[in-house]
């Protein structure tokens, strides 16, 4: 049987990791808010998705979309509730009642606010470029962080808010480069756009960080023009990841529950590590080595059919994937500084809800794992691993080998805790795997926390919990850590001195 060594290096520091990179999205889109996040009926938050959510300790939520927050006015969502006007959805009307029920504005700016509050996470909006306008971006800043004497300010203190909101991340315009996006442009007038948004906003609140629309080596002249021609205005550039991706051209639909799939899926992990190091590098060829501008990669996630939109379970062989992606975070921590999973509720939704029931898919146990049990620095590791090859699929052009384990690994800032993450691809056999920590007899205490399930097709759903995890502790410390990593696990192995 082949045999995987991974050796851990804490004194080779690879970056902060900042916890961000465990943050959320939630979008005006099927059911993520009404009948997701906010109770129709009751006309509260929706308190059994609320205690959930509150348990992955959100970091930072984005809102209001998405392929929306083009088309949203805010000042729609504002005041007296049954003042507010209802509109269509745009754009998710356009694909039926279901995906862009009539928008009634019940949860705007306060009630986002409130429910960021409520979870214990910073908020993030993202403004409307596609078909708005930079006073109106600058007067949604001034409502939120505004005093209570500004014009705006006033306004939200009138509406019972008399304490600011302070709302650090703005976003600026979402997806623009696509033909799908409301407002499309090109990359000049995005760039000239996004000055534009930037001066007006910050005019308000200098401290507001701002996040760039970028993209991947599939518009490679976006990303090069906008920061050639704004680079030095932009705080974050954004990158968005889906695999497949809904078109056909992309391998939309064609995924299904076979092994084939399941290794294009994996693979496509790895595909993110290119695309993450093609960003950076494109960062620092046009803004110089010391730059500052950080990554967010603020949409992640498996999505290959329109229907997900409306509800979607992510079982074990997609939460093996996400904690694939996770590790490719934390290991490019110096530059990805922020990430948001698509979406949080319902839609490609990692909680999922029906008439006041509730489950958590595989990809939300993954997600809490590594949030509970990541370290504040990311650590070189070395791993030797056996390989296997798959089959291209959309966007992946070409045959390729993955190892069957991936990892990554953290230390705390005072050196007492140390965690790797260990993932075994394998479907069907275990792992053996050999574990060097240096000097890992000083340490007291081994932990190891697996998520694992019969099969990697498995999930849970409103009726059965499939997706488990395990725990154990040692007290005896050897010199290396030997074991079988079980097949289709992931694996958070914590050693401490405390
Ligand atoms: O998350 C669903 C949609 O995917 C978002 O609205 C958009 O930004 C992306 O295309
Ligand atoms: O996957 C389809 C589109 O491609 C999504 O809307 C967009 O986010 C992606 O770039």
């Amino acid at each position: 049987m082949n045999r995987a060594s991974i050796s851990v290096f804490p004194v080779k520091i690879l970056g902060e990791v900042d916890p961000r990179i465990y943050g959320h999205f939630i979008e005006h889109l099927g059911r993520c808010i009404y009948g997701g996040i906010w109770d129709t009926e009751k006309d509260t938050l929706n308190e059994n998705v609320i205690s959930s959510i509150m348990d992955l300790k959100p970091p930072v939520i984005r809102w209001p979309g998405g392929c929306f927050s083009d088309n949203y006015h805010w000042m729609d969502g504002v005041g007296p509730v049954d003042e507010r006007p209802t509109r269509d959805n745009m754009p998710w009307s356009l694909l039926g009642p279901e995906y862009g029920p009539s928008e009634t504005n019940r949860f705007g700016t306060d009630e986002f606010i409130d429910f960021c509050r409520r979870v214990g996470a910073e908020p993030y909006i993202n403004v409307n470029v596609g078909s708005g306008t930079p006073e109106e971006a600058a007067n949604w800043v001034e409502y939120c962080n505004g005093s209570h004497n500004s014009r705006f300010g006033s306004l939200r203190a009138k509406y019972g808010h008399l304490r600011k909101h302070s709302v650090k991340y703005w976003g600026i315009g979402n997806e623009l480069y696509g033909p799908w996006e409301t407002g499309h442009m090109s990359a000049e007038e995005y760039a000239e756009k996004f000055i534009e948004y930037h001066d007006a906003m910050k005019s308000v609140d200098p401290e507001i960080e701002l996040v760039a629309v970028g993209a991947d080596q599939r518009f490679p002249n976006w990303t090069r023009t906008v920061l050639q021609r704004a680079g030095k205005y932009i705080d974050y550039l954004s990158i968005h990841f889906y695999f497949t991706g809904i078109f056909p051209e992309e391998g939309g639909g064609e995924i299904r529950e076979d092994i084939k799939s399941y290794q294009r899926i994996i693979a496509s992990s790895f595909l993110l590590q290119e695309i993450l190091k093609w960003v950076r590098e494109t960062i620092n060829s046009i803004m110089g080595n010391n730059n500052k501008i950080k990554i967010a990669v603020d949409e992640w996630n498996l999505w290959w059919d329109t229907k997900q939109l409306l509800s979607a379970n992510y079982s074990l062989r997609d939460g093996l994937w996400a904690a694939s992606v996770l590790n490719k975070f934390i290991k490019m921590a110096n530059v990805v500084k922020m990430a948001n999973i698509a979406q949080l509720v319902n839609t490609i939704g990692i909680i999922q809800t029906m008439d006041g029931n509730v489950f958590h898919t595989a990809t939300y146990e993954v997600i809490k794992l590594y949030r509970e049990n990541t370290q504040d620095y990311a650590i070189s590791a070395e791993v030797s691993s056996p390989k296997f090859s798959f089959e291209p699929l959309g966007i992946l052009k070409e045959k390729r080998e993955v190892p069957c384990l991936d990892c990554s690994a953290t230390i705390s800032k005072d050196g007492k805790r140390l965690t790797v993450f260990l993932v075994n691809f394998n479907h069907k056999d275990e792992l053996p795997i050999e574990l060097e920590v240096p000097r890992l007899r000083t340490y007291q205490k081994i932990l190891i926390k697996e998520i694992n399930a019969p099969d990697i097709h498995s999930k849970n759903n409103f009726q059965k919990k499939e997706i488990n995890q395990k725990q154990r502790e040692f007290t005896q410390l050897p010199e290396k850590i030997e074991y079988n990593l079980p097949a289709h696990s992931i694996s958070a192995i914590i050693v401490t001195k405390d």
